[in-house]
């Protein structure tokens, strides 16, 4: 495994829309390791493939709503697309790609997401407040949209504090 660089804003590929990925092969897989690795080492909460610089519609979500007493968990979701939202949460948001820039950004505060795994298996998965929020940050990754233009208002570096 390896950890990759996350481009930054101002890179074009950040506004490309990124293809299904069609191959569950060992490119994928490295890919895969490499963005959780980089996920880990970056200590974001979220991860799409085109922040390190591969146009495929993968990404990584870390769980956060578990239990005190677990690790919280990486969840590959590789052509993911939500199937169902609810509810509504506003709050601040931020991006691997914008160090030190926050958002406040209306989310749904519940998702269900469809996506296959690593092997193409599709499965299901649900995500709540913070999960969901990333879920929805992640996917919009995909269609190179991001959180700055959803923001109601960017926040100022003084407000940060
Ligand atoms: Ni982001």
């Amino acid at each position: 495994m390896a950890i990759r660089d996350i481009i930054k804003s101002g890179d074009s590929a950040l506004l490309k829309r990124s293809r299904p990925v069609t191959e569950f092969n060992d490119r994928l897989h490295i890919l895969l390791d490499d963005m959780k690795e980089t996920l880990l080492n970056s200590g974001g909460i979220g991860l799409a493939a085109v922040q390190v610089g591969v146009l495929r519609r993968a990404v990584i979500v870390m769980e956060t709503n578990v239990p005190e007493d677990e690790e919280a968990k990486l969840i590959e979701l590789i052509n993911p697309e939500i199937i169902f939202e609810a509810g509504e949460q506003t709050g601040p948001e931020g991006c691997l790609s914008f160090p030190g820039e926050c958002g406040i950004v209306t989310r749904p505060n519940h998702v269900r997401v469809r996506a296959q795994d690593r092997g193409g298996n599709f499965f299901e998965a649900v995500g709540e407040a913070l999960t969901a929020r990333c879920f929805c940050h992640e996917i919009d990754h995909l269609d190179g949209i991001l959180f700055s233009e959803r923001a109601e208002h960017m926040l100022a570096p003084e407000d940060l504090k």
